[in-house]
């Protein structure tokens, strides 16, 4: 049966490559609308939890994942060989960075290969994991062609980047619009066609190609990186200036147009907006074309944990004590608030530098319990790779010589924190409005 008509009857089978952040959320709504879904992941423990009906993506709901599966509509293997019977496909695998930051596109080929091999007429491949602009033509379409079949004449290509923001309760899968890119126009037609089964308002975006799409999530992300290191620069200067950063963003935020407020923080972490600006670089090179803006705001943003330690230092001689030997607790390691990822995280490039300094290094996070540390710097010592959570107790946070604020997770009670800390280096104002032992507080 055609596969327009099937998309319009809902009996079209869909497969998600890749059970992470991204790929669960996408393969519960499709369930959820009725479709038979069928999730692939090379992780056999994530297959294990969604055939038995549980979730482990926090903004994923367990009863949905339970009542899906339970009803057949969602279940999860390791095996490819499904993609026989699967009308449409998407890639949702990772696109992490090598260690000189260039593009690993590793699993997208791997994901690729393993859909060439049970590529059949008829059937819509969709690349959600953010890549530079040119990838799904220039690796996957070659890959599905070396089987002898024909984009746009034997199957279907689209690009569509992925938007979902982990830990945001207002926007989620449903409610975000779509940006599609199809390899021609029945690509895209086919592709939009599948997405209005899921989005709310079928609020989707199509574009004149993958290539088109796949620049959009860059300059979404090269955007936020841009601006987030714009307020770092500026939060190093306030802080010459003797100002707070803080105040100053609060009060150009009552302009009602023409300002988006970003903050400062001890870094930028996760899957994305430390990682994505990088493919673009890489990709323009290509072209002899440098782009300036994403090196520049790289190099702000890698700046800051250096500069969070060197406040930490700073606020310690105050004490009269120094980096080498001090007891400190980093509170929080996701990269950002209430989520339980800690890829990139800056927190754990701040402890990373404490403890290469010599200092004693403790983390709590309520959500993380274990965290390893990246690649230690060559400086004192050899540094712990793994840490452990520690449990946060009014005796625990007094012994601390210093206590680093690095993420504001909504469960921590700021002010229990400072009153029990004898320092605190506050990276997130997460003490603002908090009256009790300003004395001890250090802004970033
Ligand atoms: N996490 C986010 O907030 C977010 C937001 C937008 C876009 N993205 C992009 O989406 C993509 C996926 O990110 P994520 O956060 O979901 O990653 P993730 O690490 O949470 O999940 C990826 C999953 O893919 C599986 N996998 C790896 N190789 C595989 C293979 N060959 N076959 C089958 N499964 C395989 C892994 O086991 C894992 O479960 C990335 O390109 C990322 O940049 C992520």
């Amino acid at each position: 049966m055609d596969l327009r008509k099937k998309i319009a009857d809902k009996t079209v089978k869909v497969a998600v490559i890749g059970l992470g952040y991204v790929g669960l959320p996408l393969a519960v709504e499709f369930a959820k609308a009725g479709i038979e879904t069928t999730g692939i992941d090379v992780d056999p423990d994530r297959v294990g939890k969604i055939n038995q009906g549980e979730s482990y993506i926090p903004d994923v709901k367990g009863e949905d994942v339970a009542i899906q599966s339970r009803e057949g509509r969602l279940r999860a293997t390791s095996d490819y060989s499904v993609l026989k019977d699967m009308d449409a496909v998407f890639i949702c695998v990772p696109t992490p960075f090598t260690k000189a930051k260039d593009p690993n596109i590793s699993y997208i080929v791997a994901a690729t290969e393993g859909i060439a091999r049970y590529l059949h007429p008829g059937q819509l491949i969709i690349l959600q994991s953010t890549t530079y602009p040119g990838t799904t033509e220039e690796v996957v379409l070659p890959l599905l062609e070396s089987t002898g079949l024909k984009a746009s004449r034997d199957f279907y290509l689209a690009f569509s980047p992925e938007r979902i923001d982990p830990g945001n309760k207002v926007f989620g899968v449903k409610n975000t619009p779509k940006v599609v890119g199809g390899f021609a126009r029945e690509d895209t037609e086919l592709a939009c066609a599948l997405f209005e089964l899921i989005i709310e308002g079928k609020h989707i975006h199509p574009v004149s190609g993958p290539k088109a799409a796949e620049m959009t999530k860059l300059l979404e992300n090269v955007f936020r990186s841009v601006n987030i290191a714009l307020v770092n620069e500026l939060t190093k200067l306030c802080d010459r200036m003797g100002l707070d950063i803080w105040e100053v963003i609060d009060a150009a935020s009552t302009k009602p147009f023409g300002f988006m407020p970003f903050y400062p923080g001890p870094g930028v972490g996760g899957h994305c907006i430390p990682v994505d600006p990088y493919y673009l670089s890489w990709k323009a090179r290509e072209y002899d074309f440098y782009t300036k803006f994403i090196e520049l705001a790289a190099e702000v943003n890698q700046s800051m944990p250096f500069y969070a330690v060197s406040k930490v230092t700073e606020a310690l001689n105050r004490h009269g004590k120094t980096l080498k030997g001090a007891q400190i607790l980093v509170l929080g390691v996701a990269f950002k608030r209430d989520i339980d990822d800690p890829r990139n995280s800056p927190s754990l490039e701040v402890m990373k530098i404490l403890s290469s300094k010599g200092a004693q290094v403790y983390y709590n996070d309520p959500y993380i319990p274990r965290v390893e540390l990246p690649e230690p710097f060559l400086y004192t010592q050899p540094i712990p790779d793994c840490y452990v959570s520690q449990e946060l107790t009014e005796g625990f946070l007094s012994q601390m010589d210093c206590v680093v604020i690095a993420v504001k997770h909504s469960l921590y009670d700021f002010p229990w924190i400072v009153k029990h800390s004898q320092l605190v280096v506050d990276a997130q104002n997460a003490t603002k409005g908090i009256l009790y032992g300003r004395e001890k507080i250090v802004k970033l």
